[in-house]
């Protein structure tokens, strides 16, 4: 085992020696009904994880996102070489961005389901650059590492996967160098309650009957899930197997940066243009955007309109959080 997987302070296991497969994943091994609280079904199984590499591939937009963040925190100019932790690095959409942007770094590539990793090996043995990336099954509620382990911590759309996101950061707190930065991208609640007065407004208007079953579909399933997700008690019975519990709000990460005496907290959007909602929705139903009546657009724009940028700037649907120790 590699001396990065030793800055993790319970035994680890090959996963190989049980599955062949897996080997070269790393776990302190999970029960399966931890993993299956944790997990949907398109997570835990290999069938699921193929489809999931096979519909998306967010390689390029994480680049992008990450080296943004990177500016934001002042964090390009580090020396190498830099230990990195990425958590809950799905089939590495952040993975392979990190190994390139810093080659010298070794990186732990982090992820609950078993399936995923094993994804994402299949991706690294083709990389030049494998031996840098160290796999292990880990539940990002418990960063088990060893104190001031990593320099830099990266965390794409997993912080709302969780049910106690906090604990995540509390640990980054305590594993990160002093000096050492969190980066996490997800969606606020800010900007999606805005979201949803826009849909209200589709969904009472009157051409609304005559649209495709599917937008029906889609506007009242996406207002009636982001209602539910409010709720701010994740125990509730709605939230076992769900996948999406969190809309984080400022408030959310300025309660607990300050609580683990993080230096800094900066939140910012990442849709900085003028029509972030626009761009949402035209992101969220891309493949059937020509058969959108106009009319559902005049409606977003009224709203873009009456928004000024700061404003704008304030009403964050998707962004990115750093947090400085
Ligand atoms: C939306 S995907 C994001 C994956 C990757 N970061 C990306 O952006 O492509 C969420 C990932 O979180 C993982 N996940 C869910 N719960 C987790 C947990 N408790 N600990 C670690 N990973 C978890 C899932 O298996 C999934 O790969």
């Amino acid at each position: 085992m590699k001396n990065i997987l030793q800055l993790f302070q319970k035994p680890l296991h090959d996963l190989g020696e049980t599955n062949p497969e897996f080997e070269g994943i790393y776990s302190p091994l999970y029960d399966r009904e931890e993993i299956s609280r944790f997990m949907t079904p398109h997570y835990e199984s290999l069938e699921g994880a193929k489809a999931q590499v096979q519909s998306f591939d967010l390689t390029k937009f994480y680049y992008g996102l990450i080296m943004e963040a990177l500016r934001r925190a002042d964090f390009t100019k580090r020396k190498q070489p830099l230990k990195i932790l990425d958590v809950g690095c799905g089939f590495g959409s952040t993975t392979f961005p990190l190994l390139k942007i810093f080659p010298k770094a070794e990186i732990v590539a982090s992820e609950l389901s078993a399936p995923m990793l094993y994804e994402l090996k299949q991706k690294l043995a083709r990389h030049k650059d494998k031996d840098r990336c160290h796999l292990l099954q880990l539940n990002a509620e418990e960063l088990d590492f060893k104190e001031n382990s990593f320099d830099l911590i990266v965390g794409a759309a997993i912080l709302h996967h969780l049910f106690n996101p906090e604990k995540t950061i509390k640990s980054c707190a305590k594993i990160l160098k002093p000096g050492g930065v969190a980066i996490f991208f997800e969606p606020f609640e800010e900007g999606t309650s805005l979201m949803a007065l826009i849909y209200e407004t589709i969904i009472h208007h009157g051409g609304f009957k005559w649209l495709d079953l599917s937008f029906k579909i889609y506007f009242r399933h996406a207002v009636s899930l982001w209602w539910k997700m409010k709720n701010p008690n994740k125990s509730d019975q709605f939230f076992e197997n769900l996948d999406d519990k969190w809309l984080f709000n400022r408030g959310y990460y300025q309660k607990y940066a300050k609580e683990y005496c993080f230096k800094d907290c900066l939140i910012y959007r990442h849709d900085e243009s003028d029509q972030p909602f626009t761009h949402l929705v035209q992101n969220h139903l891309a493949a059937k955007l020509n058969k959108m009546p106009k009319w559902i657009f005049e409606i977003i724009d009224t709203y873009e309109k009456w928004l000024t940028k700061e404003q704008k700037d304030e009403l964050i649907t998707e962004g990115g959080i750093i947090l400085k120790k």
